[in-house]
């Protein structure tokens, strides 16, 4: 960053701050991962430079010939891997890419049914705070006392409630989702079906996760998450009359000129995606969190519904005697970083609540195995279970920062 570093120090050492931050801390933040060297380079380049208001062909602006390219190949690539007809990439990022749908299928008033925040659900899946419970009748489905999806009460309410659109998808919920089910209920009360696989697109592409392309109607993503990309989105569908609705809701709808740069990015983070080598990425996200799972049960963490078939696992931290930020706050002095989360049927609050949510696509990317789970379970363990005492604290760091060496996040 030499040139950044002549005409801004100040920012210049606060990125090289952040990068070396990211180096000697572990990532256990699901929804958070580790974007190649290639993505950065397409994202700092001069794409960022151009307007491009309109789609591949029809611009606003001169001078996209190279812009056009670039979309099309993010938009051929984006339907090839995910076996859809329609691709928009231009959405700014996942929450308007939902905000896109809800303007292109619906209108303000009518009944939308999601997945309720603090049981798993995403803000723009419908809740009260969100646009998405503001401007259209929100009715939120939960999970059952253990914690998985109960699809015979969603498919009561859809019944009683009739929505014009029905969510799946999840923020924290570290299950299989049953597509096919969902399809079965939106066809039930003759609903769209809009599939938020921001969480899982990694693992749908990677093929350790069903995918819903056979049944959604709808398909958003973001594409930094499990999949690797630079932070954005991408909508999809199966006919080209959705396509030119939701083409025409993110612009002029919703957005300006796309953010090219982006675009570029995540047209090489799908071509990164399509590699065999990303499968067994993939894959590995699921056996480090299935091995992360057991370590922790045994050493006596409750999971929510047992167990995960993902990339993530929600450990319920009543019987430890903690709450989600104690644990939080213990596990960053460490250099590990997770969030707290609710879990089903929370009594606390969402700023203190009783769960803490760990994923592994950031720290799978570093190289991590499953058996550096069991260090790592073992480390989690010995500092939320012996938050006052220094010398385990310490250990604890050195620990981190030895795995954290081991496994860098960008080879220097
Ligand atoms: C399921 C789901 N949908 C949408 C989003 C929104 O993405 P963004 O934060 O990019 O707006 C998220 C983000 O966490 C998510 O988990």
């Amino acid at each position: 960053m030499s040139l950044l570093n002549a005409i801004d120090p100040v920012i210049a050492g606060l990125l090289s701050k952040e990068y070396e931050r990211q180096q000697h801390t572990l990532s256990l933040i699901p929804s958070e991962n580790i974007a190649s060297e290639a993505v950065l380079e397409a994202l700092g380049s001069v794409a960022s430079n151009k307007y491009s208001e309109g789609y591949a062909g029809k611009r606003y602006y001169g001078g996209n010939e190279i812009i056009d390219q670039i979309e099309s190949l993010a938009v051929e690539r984006a339907k090839t891997l995910f076996g859809m007809e329609h691709a928009n990439v231009q959405a700014y990022s996942g929450s308007p890419a939902n905000q896109a749908v809800y303007l292109a299928l619906l209108q303000p008033g009518d009944t939308v049914m999601g997945m309720a925040l603090p049981a798993g659900g995403h803000l723009t899946h419908g809740w009260k705070v969100n646009f998405s419970g503001k401007i259209y009748k929100a009715v939120q489905y939960g999970v059952d006392e253990k914690g998985f999806l109960d699809y015979d009460a969603i498919a009561s309410l859809a019944l009683q409630e009739k929505p014009k659109m029905i969510i799946c998808g999840a923020t924290a919920y570290s299950r299989v989702i049953d597509f096919k089910r969902f399809r079965e209920i939106a066809d039930s009360v003759g609903a769209y079906l809009l599939a938020d696989i921001s969480h899982i697109a990694g693992l749908v592409v990677g093929g350790v996760h069903p995918s819903p392309a056979p049944y959604a109607d709808v398909i958003t993503t973001t594409t930094h998450k499990t999949l690797r990309g630079p932070r954005g989105a991408i909508i999809m569908c199966r006919t080209t009359e959705l396509g030119t609705k939701i083409d025409k809701a993110i612009f002029p709808g919703l957005q300006g000129g796309p953010h090219n740069q982006t675009t570029a990015a995540i047209a090489v983070c799908l071509e990164e995606a399509s590699q065999p080598s990303f499968q067994t990425y993939a894959k590995q996200i699921v056996e480090n969190a299935q091995a992360l799972a057991s370590e922790l049960t045994a050493h006596g963490f409750s999971l929510v519904t047992g167990g995960t078939d993902n990339h993530l696992l929600l450990v319920d931290l009543t019987n430890k005697g903690l709450t989600g930020q104690q644990a939080e706050d213990a596990l960053n002095e460490v250099g590990i970083i997770a969030n707290k989360n609710m879990i089903p049927g929370d009594p606390r609050s969402p700023f203190d609540p009783s769960g803490l949510r760990i994923g592994t696509p950031s720290i799978t990317t570093r190289g991590l195995n499953s058996e550096d789970m069991k260090t790592l379970a073992k480390i989690i363990a010995s500092v939320l279970e012996n938050r006052e005492d220094s010398s385990i604290i310490a250990t604890a760091k050195k620990q981190v920062l030895d795995l954290c060496n081991r496994y860098p996040a960008y080879p220097r």
